[in-house]
């Protein structure tokens, strides 16, 4: 467990901007160069502007120069365990170091499930494919 990411994640989640859904989620992402880039959700009016928190921690860490997530945290319900969506996984498995890299699934700083990117997205479509 990386609890300097979970507790991260759990900060990042205040800073929420979730007027329409009220469902306030924030992530953490480790990368190669040692550093914790955080995120949170960031809704629109225009609903599918909207980014999750997942990829607007990943999208800071690239834009920091980084291209290797090495863990991700991420807590929305506090109450049940919330699963990256689609769209987030597959950026996830972009700059995933590897399939077995972890994955923090927050309920409460007591209550955290760990998986990897492989077990939440099996059979991932990725640069390798296009390769071919
Ligand atoms: N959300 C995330 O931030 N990450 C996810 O993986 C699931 C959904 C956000 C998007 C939207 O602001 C709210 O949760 C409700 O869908």
């Amino acid at each position: 467990m990386n609890k300097e990411l979970i507790l991260k994640a759990i900060e990042a989640r205040e800073n929420a901007y979730c007027p329409y859904s009220n469902f306030k989620v924030g992530a953490a992402a480790l990368f190669e160069d040692g550093n914790i880039y955080v995120g949170c959700n960031v809704e629109n009016a225009s609903f599918g502007a909207t980014n999750c928190a997942e990829r607007t921690a990943i999208f800071s860490g690239v834009a920091n120069g980084n291209r290797k997530l090495k863990e991700l945290a991420l807590i929305g319900d506090v109450k049940a365990f919330t699963y990256p969506c689609g769209i987030c996984r597959q950026v996830i498995s972009e700059f995933a170091e590897s399939g077995d890299m972890k994955i923090y699934i927050i309920k409460n700083e007591n209550e955290v499930l760990e998986t990897t990117l492989d077990e939440v997205m099996p059979g991932t479509f990725t640069k390798k494919d296009l390769e071919k």
